[in-house]
């Protein structure tokens, strides 16, 4: 396995003037030709090309066999002249690809994945983004297998073979690089509408899935089309093509692809109704349907130059995403939703042996680069960015971005000029977030100083090394850290903030720039002692380290003009709790809850100016994932007595008010898709998980469960009686049977059975998870059953960890299982291992064996990088 550095990057060799592929699709073949027109840019002699699990039928140099060596990963062809054409033909096997990269099939359909390097498993070529060239591309196959011929750009002929085969070809007027390549074969259902742009052009718009499934494609039609409106609204975007086409298939490594004209989809984020998809599907297909679309400029008419700058369109895809779901409904709701997801996900990658800066300087594999730091943590720089200079600031960076670097394969270097540039910022110290990993501590002092009305604030900021660093002996320079920041009086509103380093930005925030490691900030005129709100609405991805006493916090969930540290505040007692709790357990001691917390939890219950959606949010418990950050051992069992502890206490305090909420919004207005509704929706079945814990609402959650109307409901009641031990046992397991047999034959629904079953926390679930492996409908071979099963478990802390079972020799058996069919996946089942180093004494060196058995066997080079890294954790 070799490690590539991206200090060693080498422009390419050769140019490839166009391509014309040719694929010619039998049941048990696939061949494929591709005539490429080359053109020596550099002095060299032989071209390199890649190409993996290939088979050579056929190679020819401007009319003549050339002389050639096959080799591991691909073909030199030696001695090439400055300018030439090259016709190859492979074979391959597309329903013998498990890898799912490259060309496979997929319940009977021919779809190819070329992100990040499978191009290379559907031809011989230069299988790197800064190679961008036109694509020609003819389909030839079954008329009756596959009446749909699909491909990249315009269709510019279609016709009939005879002899029961059928042809189509297309067009792609863009220059792109390989991994934007797409091809689907094979007979499908579709739905169709247009949109039309903002000069007037007409798009068809087409999404086609699995005959007898288009009417459940409805609304991620609505959402293409409203992602498409806020593009031109918000950027200044329009489609380029006559066409947009997205694809829904069951068999996909990750959500979904790209692919220029040609989306391809995971099927759970493209179908839906209520019956069978929850709100939360509802709005993952929406931003999903976004990312992808927004693709189309950030990532497709503006490509990446090399793999180590994905996040250039990742992360600023991403950011877009979220930016126009923030738009769709409440911005502040999003935020904390992304937040939140930031916290449990990027952060412990960011904590653990697998942290990495979102421009990595090194890799083994390029796929194990599609991270939550790459996406969500880039995602975040850049929102540092729009903070910094406010959205008009922004938008004339982005404008500025397009009209430098449109069909062009750049830098993240490139993207951070283009912004810093029309806003005259100096960003020479804020680019160290892109070359240092980790997420930096903030640590806070107040002094208040009545005689001077003086309010002292000193902010300390500090990032420890991750393995990797201290491996390669890397120092980390101060972080510039965005802080939007305020002040509050008695009364709950913000004073005006006097201070010559603090700075409004266009959306009339105050800013505070933290460059130093050590800074102190004097605010004048302040007439009291003021409350501090510090990075309001999560402007910087950071720890904040601030000893606020409950009756602060309190104040602060109750009446910050900021909704997200509304929410912060409210998670900052829970931790606060919660943590000590651990402590206690961890010690056998019993343990008491402060009687001020549940009161605090009733206080936000019975509130009544709060909208349901943040209500929700604040009667939330941090999950545990993130709450592992922040100890240094992660023991499962005192984690559990802790969180089960302080549930109890919530839901004894405030039984009536609860079951007030539920009887409110329970059974009203379930076909509306509103976010209020939603909201309701979501508070709601947050007071019935309350009441669970009481043995007299069993028939409650029964109830719900056996007579929902619509997914959301049934899953919610579904996930509370897994989890539920009292005081019928049978319950469970007859909830298990009842969703199975209703939902059978709805993959989408079954896979939610599965994943349910996977996360639930119940001394139960570890021998439940290897039922499910064993089970007739569970298969190895399709991604999301591994993830609902496999992957899921693993994330499943308090299961997962506990020490009662054998569940790591458990995952290290299914990872070895799944490595030999699909690597991508198995690379990203490995994860579960993350947290072994912070386990206790004992569970750890029961982890570590199995890293090393693992580690010992020929892995995947996805799957080693992963596995090597946890060992060398410290
Ligand atoms: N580019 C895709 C996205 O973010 C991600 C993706 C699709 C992917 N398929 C993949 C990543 C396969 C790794 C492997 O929208
Ligand atoms: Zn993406």
């Amino acid at each position: 396995m070799k490690k590539v550095f991206l200090k060693d990057y080498q422009s390419p060799d050769f140019e490839i003037e166009k391509v014309q592929l040719f694929f010619d699709l039998h049941a048990e073949s696939a061949f494929v030709t591709a005539q490429m027109q080359f053109k020596k840019i550099k002095p060299v002699a032989d071209l390199f090309l890649d190409g993996e699990e290939l088979k050579l039928v056929s190679i020819e140099l401007d009319g003549k066999t050339p002389s050639y060596d096959e080799v591991e990963k691909g073909l030199i062809i030696k001695n090439v002249p400055d300018s030439f054409s090259l016709k190859t033909k492979v074979e391959l096997k597309p329903q013998l690809n498990t890898a799912l990269e490259g060309l496979y099939k997929s319940n009977g359909l021919f779809v190819t994945q070329c992100e990040a390097q499978g191009f290379r498993r559907v031809t011989y070529f230069m299988d790197r983004p800064d190679v961008m060239t036109n694509y020609e591309v003819t389909i030839e196959a079954d008329k009756a297998q596959c009446p749909w011929l699909l491909s990249n750009g315009d269709c510019v002929s279609r016709k009939d073979l005879g002899n029961g085969r059928h042809q189509a070809v297309w067009k792609d007027p863009f220059k792109k690089p390989c991994y934007l390549f797409a091809l689907v074969a094979g007979d499908m259902g579709v739905i169709k509408d247009t949109f039309t742009t903002s000069s007037g052009k007409k798009v068809s718009l087409e999404i086609y899935a699995p005959h007898g499934k288009q009417e459940r494609c409805g609304h991620a039609m609505e959402s293409l089309k409203k992602s498409m409106k806020w593009d031109e609204e918000r950027f200044g975007r329009e489609y380029d093509l006559a066409t947009y086409m997205i694809v829904s298939i069951d068999d996909f490594n990750a959500g979904a692809m790209e692919n220029k004209g040609l989306n391809v989809f995971n099927s759970r984020l493209v179908l839906a109704d209520p019956q069978t998809a929850t709100d939360a599907d509802y709005d993952a297909i929406e931003s999903v349907i976004a990312h992808e679309y927004f693709h189309n400029w950030t990532g497709n008419r503006v490509t990446l130059r090399d793999w180590f700058h994905l996040s250039l369109k990742e992360g600023l895809t991403v950011f877009r995403d979220q930016e126009f779901s923030m738009d769709q409904s409440s911005r502040a709701m999003v935020r904390i939703d992304n937040v939140d997801g930031l916290r449990n996900w990027q952060f412990s990658e960011d904590a653990g042996p697998n942290a990495h800066p979102i421009r990595p300087a090194s890799c083994f594999a390029v796929d194990n680069f599609f991270t939550s730091t790459i996406y969500e943590k880039g995602s975040e720089v850049i929102r540092m960015m729009q903070t910094m200079v406010g959205r008009p600031g922004f938008r004339k960076g982005m404008d500025l971005y397009f009209e430098r670097h449109d069909g062009q394969a750049v830098i993240i270097e490139d993207f951070a000029k283009a912004i810093a540039e029309p806003n005259h910022q100096d960003w020479s110290q804020f680019k160290l977030w892109y070359s240092q990993a980790g997420t930096p501590t903030v640590t806070v002092l107040e002094d208040y100083s009545p005689a001077t009305k003086t309010y002292t604030l000193e902010l300390s900021q500090d990032c420890p090394q991750t393995s990797q660093e201290k491996a390669e002996g890397i120092t980390k320079q101060p972080f510039h850290i965005p802080l939007v920041v305020g002040l509050l009086g008695k009364d709950g509103k913000d004073l005006p903030l006097k201070n010559s380093n603090v700075a409004k930005n266009t959306e009339g925030q105050d800013l505070i720039h933290l460059k130093k490691s050590h800074e102190k900030l004097v605010f004048e005129n302040i007439p009291e002692r003021p409350v501090l709100s510090l990075n309001r609405q999560f402007s910087a991805p950071i720890h904040l380290k601030w000893n606020a006493d409950l009756s602060t916090l309190l104040f602060l969930m109750q009446n910050d003009s900021d909704a997200f540290n509304r929410w912060e505040s409210s998670q900052k007692i829970y931790i606060n709790t919660l943590r000590d709790l651990i402590h206690k357990a961890r010690d056998h001691k019993s343990l008491p809850v402060d009687a001020a917390v549940p009161t605090a939890f009733l206080t936000v219950v019975t509130s009544r100016n709060l909208d349901s959606d943040l209500k929700a949010k604040l009667m939330s418990l941090p999950q545990t994932d993130y709450l592992s950050q922040l100890e240094p051992v992660f023991d499962a069992v005192a984690f559990k007595a802790a969180q089960d502890t302080l549930l109890h206490s919530f839901s004894t305090k405030a039984t009536d008010a609860l079951l007030d909420i539920y009887k409110t919004y329970h059974g009203k207005n379930e076909q509306s898709r509103s976010a209020i509704e939603f909201g309701h929706r979501r508070l709601k079945n947050k007071a019935l998980s309350y009441l669970s814990l009481q043995p007299q609402f069993e028939d409650l959650v029964w109830n719900q469960f056996s007579t929902a109307k619509i997914m959301t409901d049934q899953q919610a009641a579904f996930g509370l009686l897994l989890e539920s031990n009292t005081p019928q046992p049978s319950r469970r397991d007859q909830a298990i049977q009842e969703f199975y047999t209703r939902w059978k034959s709805e993959f989408l629904v079954l896979t939610k059975w599965f994943a349910l079953q996977a996360s639930a926390d119940h001394e139960k679930t570890f021998e439940t998870v290897v039922g499910l492996t064993e089970h007739p409908d569970f298969n190895l071979k399709t991604p999301t059953l591994v993830y609902s099963v496999i992957s899921r478990f693993g994330e499943n802390l308090l299961s997962f960890h506990n020490p009662k079972h054998d569940t790591y020799t458990f995952l290290a058996d299914k990872i070895l299982e799944v490595d030999k069919l699909n690597p991508q996946v198995a690379a990203r089942c490995a994860s579960g291992f993350d947290m072994w180093i912070k386990l206790p004494t004992g569970q750890k060196e029961k982890a570590h064996a199995q890293i090393e058995r693992l580690v010992r066997t020929g892995l995947s080079s996805n799957t080693h990088e992963i596995l090597s890294k946890a060992l060398q954790a410290t």
